[in-house]
């Protein structure tokens, strides 16, 4: 092996900066050519293709995004664009690429893979929506602007006595709801997961409110539910003011945590192991504290358990 690509797809992710630097570091190490792929599939299809040198990596271990820029190509997912990317694959004698981005991303690795591409897939995506993996980078970094957003809002809801509903990303997946609605305390979370139910919300919101609590926070998964719907309802039958705030792209963005950071660093550094030990075909995840590699298929399968327990416990803690 002697040239490997990297190319980030999907959705941008906090961390995808770090994994970029360390495949880049590690190849370069060992002596291989690396070359970057311009905004995901696209990029490729195009050939939009440029060399990276140690100092392309330089400073960014802590940026947010991707220098690489990203795409959702729909082109891609066609067997021209497939067939248009094998040929830039075979004039830039690539050979292997490393895949930094969320399910569509692994689905377009598998289509590589499956027509004789090396290829290794990194999670990146801030909604954690992979199944075989505990976390994907990007998401704590999301978690953690959730619950700083949730800190303010909880301020201006005590003042005035407001519930308010925050509306977070995760359209299929209702984890940065779940964690950031934990950590920041929230009375009430709403996920795609599980059906929707007004009237428990609302006699939450009655109960605090008998006990003189002031703020009343539900978090709430784009996914599960129309944000404003909730708020009219609260209103109309709680009889308690209620705002809307949809936290949006601002999540997407922003200085990696410690932890994407390092498991960005781990990812990287692996995936360039596994294709110098002549392996591919594979994602790369973290499940019960260690780096997993699974067959590409094998990831894309896994559905994504949920912990009914934990939306029980959200319950009894904001009592
Ligand atoms: O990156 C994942 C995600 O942020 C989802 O939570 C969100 O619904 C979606 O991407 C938005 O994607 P786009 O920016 O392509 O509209």
């Amino acid at each position: 092996m002697k040239t490997i690509a990297i190319l980030t797809s999907g959705g941008d992710a906090p961390g995808m900066n770090a994994v970029i630097r360390s495949v880049v570091r590690t190849a370069i190490y060992n002596d291989l050519k690396v070359l970057a792929i311009k905004e995901g599939y696209n990029g490729l299809i195009k050939g939009d293709i440029e060399t990276m040198t140690l100092s392309s990596v330089a400073d960014i271990i802590h940026r947010g995004g991707t220098i690489l820029r990203t795409a959702r190509s729909d082109e891609f997912m066609t067997e021209e664009g497939i067939n248009q990317a094998l040929e830039v694959i075979k004039k830039f004698k690539i050979d292997a690429i490393v895949v930094l981005g969320g399910d569509g991303t692994l689905r377009g690795a598998r289509e590589l893979a499956r027509r004789g591409v090396k290829v290794i897939g990194v999670p990146c995506t801030i909604d954690n929506d992979l199944g075989y993996t505990d976390y994907t980078i990007g998401f704590l970094t999301a978690v953690e602007t959730a619950v700083s957003a949730i800190s303010k809002l909880r301020d201006t809801s005590e003042s005035h006595g407001r519930a308010i509903v925050l509306q977070v990303m995760g359209r299929n997946c209702g984890d940065i709801a779940l964690y950031s609605g934990i950590a920041g305390g929230a009375e009430s979370i709403v996920i795609p997961e599980v059906e929707l139910n007004t009237d428990a919300i609302i006699k939450k919101i009655k109960n605090g409110r008998k006990r003189g609590k002031k703020h009343h926070i539900i978090v709430a998964a784009e996914g599960a539910l129309d944000a404003y719907e909730l708020a009219r309802i609260i209103e109309e039958k709680g009889a308690i003011e209620t705002r809307v705030t949809v936290l949006g792209y601002v999540q997407r963005g922003g200085v990696p945590t410690v932890q994407d950071r390092i498991l960005a660093s781990d990812f990287g550094y692996e995936a360039v192991n596994l294709l110098l030990s002549g392996k591919s075909g594979l994602a790369l995840g973290y499940r019960s504290g260690k780096i997993i590699e699974v067959d590409i298929d094998e990831a894309l399968e896994t559905k994504k358990a949920f912990d009914k327990d934990q939306l029980k416990m959200v319950d009894i803690l904001s009592i």
